[in-house]
Protein backbone atom coordinates (compact mmCIF):
# COMPACT_ATOMS: atom_id res chain seq x y z
CA UNK A 1 0.00 0.00 0.00
CA UNK A 2 1.55 3.04 -1.10
CA UNK A 3 1.68 5.19 2.02
CA UNK A 4 3.09 8.81 3.74
CA UNK A 5 4.80 9.66 6.65
CA UNK A 6 5.24 12.50 8.01
CA UNK A 7 7.87 12.88 11.55
CA UNK A 8 9.47 15.51 13.39
CA UNK A 9 13.65 14.74 13.15
CA UNK A 10 14.89 17.72 14.01
CA UNK A 11 13.81 20.97 15.86
CA UNK A 12 12.00 23.48 12.88
CA UNK A 13 12.12 20.45 10.44
CA UNK A 14 9.79 17.67 9.28
CA UNK A 15 10.28 14.30 7.31
CA UNK A 16 7.93 14.00 4.63
CA UNK A 17 8.23 10.09 3.31
CA UNK A 18 6.51 8.84 0.52
CA UNK A 19 7.01 4.76 0.58
CA UNK A 20 6.08 3.27 -2.67
CA UNK A 21 5.52 -0.18 -3.13
CA UNK A 22 3.96 0.09 -6.36
CA UNK A 23 7.08 0.95 -8.45
CA UNK A 24 8.49 -2.65 -9.17
CA UNK A 25 10.94 -0.98 -11.85
CA UNK A 26 12.96 1.73 -10.92
CA UNK A 27 13.71 4.09 -13.41
CA UNK A 28 12.48 0.95 -15.58
CA UNK A 29 15.71 -0.77 -15.09
CA UNK A 30 15.78 -2.18 -11.87
CA UNK A 31 13.72 -5.08 -9.92
CA UNK A 32 12.79 -3.59 -6.18
CA UNK A 33 10.19 -5.67 -5.13
CA UNK A 34 11.53 -4.22 -1.48
CA UNK A 35 10.02 -1.04 -2.90
CA UNK A 36 11.62 2.66 -2.16
CA UNK A 37 10.52 6.11 -0.80
CA UNK A 38 11.09 9.55 -1.96
CA UNK A 39 11.80 11.79 1.31
CA UNK A 40 11.09 15.54 1.08
CA UNK A 41 12.02 17.98 4.15
CA UNK A 42 10.21 20.72 5.34
CA UNK A 43 12.09 23.58 7.22
CA UNK A 44 10.34 25.86 9.34
CA UNK A 45 11.61 29.44 10.61
CA UNK A 46 10.00 32.30 11.63
CA UNK A 47 10.36 34.07 8.82
CA UNK A 48 8.63 31.38 6.49
CA UNK A 49 8.98 27.56 5.65
CA UNK A 50 11.09 25.71 2.99
CA UNK A 51 11.17 22.56 1.38
CA UNK A 52 13.57 20.67 0.34
CA UNK A 53 13.09 18.02 -2.95
CA UNK A 54 9.46 16.55 -3.33
CA UNK A 55 8.09 13.19 -4.24
CA UNK A 56 7.54 11.30 -7.82
CA UNK A 57 4.88 13.24 -9.92
CA UNK A 58 2.42 10.15 -9.92
CA UNK A 59 2.04 11.12 -6.09
CA UNK A 60 1.75 14.52 -6.71
CA UNK A 61 -2.03 14.81 -5.00
CA UNK A 62 -0.91 12.46 -1.91
CA UNK A 63 2.50 15.23 -1.62
CA UNK A 64 -0.06 18.48 -1.28
CA UNK A 65 -2.69 16.17 1.18
CA UNK A 66 0.76 15.66 2.98
CA UNK A 67 2.09 19.41 2.79
CA UNK A 68 -1.51 20.48 3.90
CA UNK A 69 -1.82 18.40 6.88
CA UNK A 70 1.22 20.50 8.67
CA UNK A 71 1.21 23.55 6.92
CA UNK A 72 -0.30 26.39 4.63
CA UNK A 73 1.16 26.05 1.24
CA UNK A 74 0.96 29.60 0.89
CA UNK A 75 3.84 29.93 3.75
CA UNK A 76 6.20 28.03 1.52
CA UNK A 77 9.18 30.63 0.60
CA UNK A 78 11.54 28.62 -1.15
CA UNK A 79 11.74 24.87 -2.90
CA UNK A 80 15.37 24.01 -2.59
CA UNK A 81 16.06 21.28 -5.54
CA UNK A 82 19.13 19.07 -4.48
CA UNK A 83 18.85 16.89 -8.11
CA UNK A 84 16.58 17.51 -10.82
CA UNK A 85 15.74 13.56 -11.58
CA UNK A 86 11.80 13.34 -11.80
CA UNK A 87 11.60 10.95 -8.44
CA UNK A 88 12.79 14.08 -6.64
CA UNK A 89 11.09 16.54 -8.76
CA UNK A 90 7.85 14.97 -10.06
CA UNK A 91 5.62 16.88 -7.70
CA UNK A 92 7.23 20.15 -8.26
CA UNK A 93 5.15 21.70 -10.86
CA UNK A 94 1.80 20.40 -8.95
CA UNK A 95 3.62 22.30 -5.64
CA UNK A 96 4.12 25.46 -7.68
CA UNK A 97 1.01 26.11 -9.17
CA UNK A 98 -0.29 26.32 -5.02
CA UNK A 99 3.23 28.29 -3.98
CA UNK A 100 2.96 30.94 -6.56
CA UNK A 101 5.69 32.91 -4.14
CA UNK A 102 7.77 30.02 -3.83
CA UNK A 103 11.54 30.12 -5.30
CA UNK A 104 12.97 27.61 -6.40
CA UNK A 105 16.54 27.43 -5.49
CA UNK A 106 18.87 25.02 -7.81
CA UNK A 107 22.31 24.36 -8.67
CA UNK A 108 22.80 26.66 -12.20
CA UNK A 109 23.25 23.44 -14.61
CA UNK A 110 19.64 22.14 -13.67
CA UNK A 111 17.80 25.57 -14.99
CA UNK A 112 17.76 24.78 -18.47
CA UNK A 113 16.57 21.45 -17.41
CA UNK A 114 13.84 22.05 -14.82
CA UNK A 115 12.47 24.73 -16.95
CA UNK A 116 11.78 22.66 -20.00
CA UNK A 117 10.94 19.82 -17.99
CA UNK A 118 7.99 21.49 -15.80
CA UNK A 119 7.72 24.95 -17.70
CA UNK A 120 8.70 27.02 -14.15
CA UNK A 121 6.97 30.58 -14.25
CA UNK A 122 8.10 30.76 -10.41
CA UNK A 123 11.66 32.60 -9.59
CA UNK A 124 14.65 31.09 -9.45
CA UNK A 125 17.78 31.19 -7.30
CA UNK A 126 20.89 29.99 -9.34
CA UNK A 127 23.31 28.24 -7.29
CA UNK A 128 26.44 28.12 -8.58
CA UNK A 129 29.34 26.08 -7.38
CA UNK A 130 29.50 25.40 -3.81
CA UNK A 131 27.82 28.59 -1.54
CA UNK A 132 26.91 29.89 1.56
CA UNK A 133 23.72 31.51 1.34
CA UNK A 134 21.22 32.26 3.96
CA UNK A 135 17.45 31.64 3.51
CA UNK A 136 14.63 32.99 5.54
CA UNK A 137 17.11 33.28 8.89
CA UNK A 138 18.67 30.01 8.29
CA UNK A 139 22.20 29.36 6.72
CA UNK A 140 22.71 26.74 4.03
CA UNK A 141 25.76 25.71 2.59
CA UNK A 142 24.96 24.63 -0.88
CA UNK A 143 27.75 21.64 -1.87
CA UNK A 144 27.51 21.33 -5.71
CA UNK A 145 28.72 17.73 -6.02
CA UNK A 146 28.05 16.50 -9.64
CA UNK A 147 27.28 13.63 -11.31
CA UNK A 148 25.90 11.82 -8.03
CA UNK A 149 23.62 11.50 -10.02
CA UNK A 150 23.51 14.09 -12.68
CA UNK A 151 25.82 17.04 -13.25
CA UNK A 152 23.53 19.43 -11.24
CA UNK A 153 23.04 17.45 -7.75
CA UNK A 154 24.13 19.46 -4.91
CA UNK A 155 24.38 18.45 -1.25
CA UNK A 156 22.43 20.78 1.80
CA UNK A 157 24.20 21.52 4.93
CA UNK A 158 21.96 23.09 7.37
CA UNK A 159 24.15 24.96 10.01
CA UNK A 160 21.48 25.56 12.13
CA UNK A 161 20.73 21.78 12.97
CA UNK A 162 23.94 20.14 11.21
CA UNK A 163 21.89 18.31 8.76
CA UNK A 164 23.40 17.41 5.84
CA UNK A 165 20.30 16.75 3.47
CA UNK A 166 22.15 14.53 0.55
CA UNK A 167 19.35 13.54 -2.00
CA UNK A 168 20.45 9.90 -4.21
CA UNK A 169 23.91 9.78 -2.08
CA UNK A 170 23.62 7.84 1.27
CA UNK A 171 20.64 6.77 0.55
CA UNK A 172 18.52 3.24 -0.09
CA UNK A 173 16.00 1.19 -1.61
CA UNK A 174 13.40 -0.40 0.71
CA UNK A 175 10.94 0.49 2.71
CA UNK A 176 12.40 0.77 6.09
CA UNK A 177 9.78 0.54 9.48
CA UNK A 178 11.91 3.37 10.99
CA UNK A 179 12.31 6.78 9.41
CA UNK A 180 16.08 6.22 10.51
CA UNK A 181 18.62 3.90 8.89
CA UNK A 182 19.80 0.91 10.78
CA UNK A 183 23.30 0.49 10.33
CA UNK A 184 23.03 -3.19 12.03
CA UNK A 185 20.09 -4.13 9.52
CA UNK A 186 21.69 -6.21 6.81
CA UNK A 187 18.87 -6.05 4.47
CA UNK A 188 18.80 -2.54 4.91
CA UNK A 189 22.64 -2.04 3.94
CA UNK A 190 22.18 -4.65 1.15
CA UNK A 191 19.21 -2.09 0.23
CA UNK A 192 21.16 0.66 0.22
CA UNK A 193 24.34 -0.69 -1.78
CA UNK A 194 21.94 -2.44 -4.56
CA UNK A 195 21.04 1.16 -4.79
CA UNK A 196 24.60 2.83 -5.27
CA UNK A 197 25.27 -0.06 -7.68
CA UNK A 198 22.92 0.20 -9.76
CA UNK A 199 21.39 3.78 -9.83
CA UNK A 200 24.68 5.07 -9.15
CA UNK A 201 27.28 2.82 -10.14
CA UNK A 202 28.70 4.47 -13.54
CA UNK A 203 29.31 7.78 -11.44
CA UNK A 204 30.24 6.04 -8.32
CA UNK A 205 34.33 7.80 -8.76
CA UNK A 206 31.94 10.80 -8.47
CA UNK A 207 30.10 9.23 -5.40
CA UNK A 208 34.20 9.21 -3.68
CA UNK A 209 34.53 12.73 -4.79
CA UNK A 210 31.67 13.70 -2.93
CA UNK A 211 32.56 11.89 0.21
CA UNK A 212 36.01 13.92 -0.17
CA UNK A 213 34.54 17.08 -0.77
CA UNK A 214 32.49 16.71 2.55
CA UNK A 215 35.31 15.55 4.75
CA UNK A 216 37.69 18.22 3.11
CA UNK A 217 35.12 20.92 4.60
CA UNK A 218 35.32 19.94 8.46
CA UNK A 219 31.54 20.15 9.09
CA UNK A 220 30.23 18.93 11.82
CA UNK A 221 27.24 16.93 11.09
CA UNK A 222 24.77 15.25 13.14
CA UNK A 223 22.53 13.53 10.53
CA UNK A 224 22.80 12.21 7.32
CA UNK A 225 19.37 12.57 5.38
CA UNK A 226 18.85 11.40 2.04
CA UNK A 227 15.89 11.80 -0.32
CA UNK A 228 15.36 7.62 -0.60
CA UNK A 229 15.82 5.57 2.76
CA UNK A 230 16.69 6.02 6.14
CA UNK A 231 18.26 9.16 7.99
CA UNK A 232 21.61 8.44 9.49
CA UNK A 233 21.90 9.48 12.83
CA UNK A 234 24.00 7.68 15.05
CA UNK A 235 27.23 7.87 14.22
CA UNK A 236 27.53 9.78 10.59
CA UNK A 237 31.06 8.15 9.55
CA UNK A 238 29.14 5.06 9.53
CA UNK A 239 27.65 5.30 6.41
CA UNK A 240 30.43 7.52 4.94
CA UNK A 241 32.69 4.51 5.28
CA UNK A 242 30.21 2.26 4.06
CA UNK A 243 29.18 4.44 1.06
CA UNK A 244 32.91 4.71 0.50
CA UNK A 245 34.03 1.09 0.48
CA UNK A 246 31.06 0.24 -1.59
CA UNK A 247 32.00 2.79 -4.62
CA UNK A 248 35.54 1.37 -4.33
CA UNK A 249 33.59 -2.36 -4.81
CA UNK A 250 36.01 -3.29 -1.53
CA UNK A 251 35.54 -6.97 -1.45
CA UNK A 252 34.61 -9.01 1.81
CA UNK A 253 36.74 -11.67 3.32
CA UNK A 254 36.64 -15.00 1.30
CA UNK A 255 34.17 -14.44 -1.11
CA UNK A 256 33.21 -15.54 -4.89
CA UNK A 257 30.49 -15.31 -7.10
CA UNK A 258 29.88 -16.79 -10.34
CA UNK A 259 27.34 -16.05 -12.76
CA UNK A 260 26.80 -18.46 -15.72
CA UNK A 261 24.56 -19.17 -18.59
CA UNK A 262 23.74 -22.58 -19.37
CA UNK A 263 21.00 -24.08 -21.71
CA UNK A 264 21.57 -27.44 -22.27
CA UNK A 265 23.67 -28.06 -18.83
CA UNK A 266 27.30 -28.56 -20.10
CA UNK A 267 28.55 -24.92 -18.59
CA UNK A 268 26.34 -25.84 -15.35
CA UNK A 269 28.16 -29.16 -15.13
CA UNK A 270 31.41 -27.17 -15.06
CA UNK A 271 30.93 -24.72 -12.79
CA UNK A 272 29.28 -27.22 -10.26
CA UNK A 273 32.98 -28.80 -10.24
CA UNK A 274 34.28 -25.28 -9.72
CA UNK A 275 31.71 -24.70 -6.78
CA UNK A 276 32.61 -28.15 -5.44
CA UNK A 277 36.13 -27.71 -5.34
CA UNK A 278 35.51 -23.82 -3.97
CA UNK A 279 33.23 -24.28 -1.36
CA UNK A 280 35.15 -28.01 0.42
CA UNK A 281 37.79 -24.81 0.96
CA UNK A 282 35.08 -22.83 3.16
CA UNK A 283 35.10 -20.47 0.36
CA UNK A 284 32.12 -18.55 0.42
CA UNK A 285 30.34 -18.57 -2.97
CA UNK A 286 27.19 -17.21 -4.30
CA UNK A 287 26.08 -18.84 -7.91
CA UNK A 288 23.63 -16.65 -9.95
CA UNK A 289 22.01 -19.55 -12.80
CA UNK A 290 20.46 -18.07 -15.83
CA UNK A 291 19.21 -21.27 -17.35
CA UNK A 292 15.64 -22.45 -19.14
CA UNK A 293 14.34 -22.41 -15.60
CA UNK A 294 15.88 -19.19 -14.24
CA UNK A 295 16.30 -15.70 -14.81
CA UNK A 296 17.64 -14.50 -11.58
CA UNK A 297 17.66 -10.61 -11.50
CA UNK A 298 20.60 -9.03 -12.60
CA UNK A 299 20.75 -5.99 -10.32
CA UNK A 300 21.14 -8.71 -6.94
CA UNK A 301 23.90 -9.97 -9.15
CA UNK A 302 25.63 -6.66 -9.41
CA UNK A 303 25.62 -5.92 -6.02
CA UNK A 304 26.88 -9.58 -4.81
CA UNK A 305 30.01 -9.34 -7.30
CA UNK A 306 30.53 -5.22 -5.57
CA UNK A 307 31.48 -7.03 -2.53
CA UNK A 308 33.17 -10.28 -4.01
CA UNK A 309 37.11 -10.88 -4.13
CA UNK A 310 36.58 -12.75 -7.37
CA UNK A 311 33.84 -13.23 -9.78
CA UNK A 312 33.50 -16.21 -12.29
CA UNK A 313 31.25 -15.89 -15.27
CA UNK A 314 30.29 -18.90 -17.65
CA UNK A 315 28.87 -18.87 -20.91
CA UNK A 316 28.11 -20.70 -23.96
CA UNK A 317 28.76 -20.23 -26.98
CA UNK A 318 25.72 -18.63 -29.08
CA UNK A 319 25.89 -17.42 -32.86
CA UNK A 320 29.68 -17.59 -32.97
CA UNK A 321 29.88 -15.81 -29.61
CA UNK A 322 28.62 -15.21 -26.36
CA UNK A 323 24.85 -16.33 -25.00
CA UNK A 324 22.39 -13.21 -25.15
CA UNK A 325 21.73 -13.05 -21.74
CA UNK A 326 25.74 -13.20 -20.88
CA UNK A 327 26.17 -10.55 -23.53
CA UNK A 328 23.30 -8.23 -21.49
CA UNK A 329 24.90 -8.90 -17.91
CA UNK A 330 28.21 -7.86 -19.70
CA UNK A 331 27.28 -4.71 -20.80
CA UNK A 332 25.79 -4.13 -17.29
CA UNK A 333 29.14 -4.50 -15.46
CA UNK A 334 30.93 -3.10 -17.89
CA UNK A 335 28.58 0.44 -17.06
CA UNK A 336 28.59 -0.38 -13.36
CA UNK A 337 32.07 -1.73 -12.91
CA UNK A 338 34.12 0.12 -14.90
CA UNK A 339 37.52 0.65 -13.25
CA UNK A 340 37.16 -1.10 -10.10
CA UNK A 341 39.90 -3.40 -9.30
CA UNK A 342 37.80 -6.47 -9.30
CA UNK A 343 39.28 -9.86 -10.86
CA UNK A 344 37.56 -12.19 -13.44
CA UNK A 345 37.66 -15.49 -14.54
CA UNK A 346 35.81 -16.60 -17.52
CA UNK A 347 34.87 -20.16 -18.64
CA UNK A 348 33.35 -20.36 -22.52
CA UNK A 349 31.98 -23.75 -23.67
CA UNK A 350 31.58 -24.74 -27.17
CA UNK A 351 30.66 -27.03 -29.81
CA UNK A 352 32.00 -26.54 -33.04
CA UNK A 353 33.96 -23.44 -32.00
CA UNK A 354 33.89 -20.01 -30.45
CA UNK A 355 34.72 -16.73 -30.97
CA UNK A 356 33.03 -15.91 -27.36
CA UNK A 357 36.19 -16.01 -25.42
CA UNK A 358 37.41 -12.86 -27.44
CA UNK A 359 34.36 -11.32 -26.89
CA UNK A 360 34.66 -11.59 -23.26
CA UNK A 361 38.37 -10.79 -22.93
CA UNK A 362 37.53 -7.08 -24.87
CA UNK A 363 34.25 -6.75 -22.77
CA UNK A 364 36.07 -6.70 -19.47
CA UNK A 365 39.08 -4.91 -21.67
CA UNK A 366 36.78 -2.36 -22.34
CA UNK A 367 35.77 -1.68 -18.65
CA UNK A 368 38.99 -1.46 -17.34
CA UNK A 369 38.73 -4.66 -15.60
CA UNK A 370 41.33 -7.36 -15.23
CA UNK A 371 40.68 -11.43 -16.30
CA UNK A 372 43.17 -13.15 -14.74
CA UNK A 373 41.85 -16.84 -16.71
CA UNK A 374 39.82 -17.35 -19.50
CA UNK A 375 39.37 -21.15 -20.03
CA UNK A 376 37.45 -23.10 -23.04
CA UNK A 377 35.91 -25.94 -23.31
CA UNK A 378 34.58 -28.43 -26.04
CA UNK A 379 31.42 -29.70 -24.16
CA UNK A 380 33.10 -30.77 -20.91
CA UNK A 381 35.51 -29.04 -18.67
CA UNK A 382 38.51 -31.49 -17.95
CA UNK A 383 40.14 -32.03 -14.40
CA UNK A 384 43.19 -30.02 -15.06
CA UNK A 385 40.84 -26.81 -16.10
CA UNK A 386 39.18 -27.00 -12.82
CA UNK A 387 42.00 -27.64 -10.66
CA UNK A 388 43.65 -24.70 -12.29
CA UNK A 389 40.57 -22.43 -12.14
CA UNK A 390 40.23 -22.97 -8.28
CA UNK A 391 43.73 -22.60 -7.69
CA UNK A 392 43.93 -19.26 -9.74
CA UNK A 393 40.56 -18.21 -7.29
CA UNK A 394 41.91 -19.36 -4.40
CA UNK A 395 45.04 -17.03 -4.90
CA UNK A 396 43.46 -14.03 -5.38
CA UNK A 397 40.61 -14.26 -2.73
CA UNK A 398 41.12 -11.78 0.22
CA UNK A 399 41.04 -13.83 3.25
FE1 LIG B 1 16.70 9.45 -6.72
FE2 LIG B 1 18.88 10.31 -9.23
O1 LIG B 1 17.24 10.20 -8.35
Amino acid sequence: MVKYLIKDIADGVKLLRLDDDRTRYFEAAWHIPEGVTYNSYLIESSEGQMLIDTWKGQYSELFMKAIKEITDISKIKYVIINHAEPDHTGSLPVLLREAKDAKVVVNVAGIKLLKAKYDIKNEIVSIEGTKEVKLLGEDFIFIHVPWVHWPETMLSYQKRTKILYTCDVFGSFSIPSSYRADPRDSFYLKSAEKYLITVMGYYRKYVLNAIEKVKSMNLEILKIAPSHGGIWDRNVEEPMQLFEKWAKGEPEKNKVTIAYVSMYGSVEEAVSRVYNELASKDINVKTFAINDSDYPDFEDFLTEINSSSVVLLATPTYDTSVHPRMKALLELIKDKFRGVSKPFVVMVSYGWGSNAIKYMENSLKDAGLEAILMETFREKISDEQVKKITSVIKDKIKT
